[in-house]
């Protein structure tokens, strides 16, 4: 049974894969691609597709993906309640639906990522707390989603004391680099949710990924957590080794009206001009509403704020989308 959060209609598929809707229904009737499966919405029958009919479809038309090597992206501040879990769930299950593999890694023991995936941490029994003490290969620790091209590394408590553990073992910064590595071609897109902290977790995180995307409200103390992350990093890049391609900054919870918020913005694009996002998220309930249904906002609201922001944050930093329903309602 596909879910409703799975349906892809023809003009978000064809769009997807770069051709027209035109050229999409030719190639059907030509067979080079296979015919799209159907639903009654009234008396109306419409087409639709998965995200892993998107997979299949860029095969068949060797079309390459939107990006040809393994990204791994961390979502990480000093500050905590600035967004990173919310903005990092909507963003990989965006990515997901655009048929991209995308595994989400949970690396906090408060385990926000987790339930908003509509798991529940205590019923977990393998986290990564076993993969990085005790070698367990990664895959074993690798739940499925609602959606099928959405997998998630959950957490629970017993990530809580591994920091300690951790501690006295051969190369500890990097465990999670190593045990990526046996899953290097199974997804495309890897994004991992920190705690707020710079623990040893996190230094992990940061040694494995090549995108750091951090999230800032227009707020004095997020701001300050940005500026001790960005000194942390230049501290790392004198002891440790690491390949940061891009770190990102993202102005979150924006309100226009608000003065507390255009100084924000006027002071990161000061002072964070090489790093700043254009892409802007506003503040919207829609986001506290979707944690608390466990759903994205794209099943929740299609057409909200949220969910144009966060199609923005995908066409930025991966330069990929299919136009927002909210813009093309009228395509059906
Ligand atoms: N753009 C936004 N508009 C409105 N509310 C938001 C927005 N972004 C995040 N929130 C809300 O802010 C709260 C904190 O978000 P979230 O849990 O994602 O932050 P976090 O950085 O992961 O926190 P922690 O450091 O505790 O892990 C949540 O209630 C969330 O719904
Ligand atoms: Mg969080």
């Amino acid at each position: 049974m596909v879910t409703e959060a799975e349906k892809l209609l023809a003009h978000e598929f064809a769009e997807a894969l770069g051709i027209s809707k035109k050229t999409l229904m030719q190639y059907e009737r030509e067979g080079k691609l296979p015919s799209a499966k159907r639903y009654q919405s009234g008396k109306l029958l419409y087409r639709y597709y998965t995200p892993e009919d998107l997979i299949i479809a860029r095969q068949k038309l060797n079309i390459p993906p939107p990006f040809p090597i393994q990204r791994r992206q961390l979502f990480m501040n000093l500050k905590g309640g600035v967004g990173k879990s919310v903005l990092s769930y909507n963003y990989a299950y965006r990515v997901a639906k655009l048929g991209i593999k995308t595994l989400l890694i949970d690396l906090d023991a408060q385990a926000h990522l987790t339930t908003y995936a509509g798991l529940h941490p205590e019923k977990i029994k393998l986290t990564l707390y076993n993969v990085l003490l005790e070698d367990l290969p990664i895959d074993m620790a690798i739940q499925h989603t609602s959606l099928p091209t959405l997998d998630i590394v959950p957490s629970n408590l017993t990530l809580s004391p591994l920091e300690l553990s951790l501690f006295g073992r051969h190369a500890r910064e990097y465990r999670l680099q190593r045990a990526l590595q046996p899953i290097k071609d199974k997804y495309q897109l890897i994004v991992i949710d920190a705690p707020p902290n710079l623990s040893l977790l996190n230094v992990n995180a940061i040694l494995s990924v090549q995108d750091l995307i951090v999230p800032v409200m227009a707020d004095f103390f997020s701001y300050d957590g940005l500026r001790l992350l960005f000194e942390s990093l230049a501290q790392f890049r004198k002891d440790l080794v690491y390949e940061l391609e891009n770190v990102y900054v993202l102005l979150n919870s924006f309100n226009a009206l608000e003065t507390v918020c255009q100084q924000s913005r006027k002071a990161l694009e000061t002072h964070y001009k090489d790093y700043l996002l254009k892409t802007i998220v506003r503040k919207s309930t829609t986001f506290s509403k979707s944690t608390a249904a466990q759903q994205s906002v794209f099943e929740l609201e299609p057409s909200s704020k949220a969910a144009q922001d966060i199609d923005s944050l995908v066409q930025e930093i991966l330069g990929f989308s299919y136009q927002s329903q909210a813009n093309s309602k009228h395509k059906r």
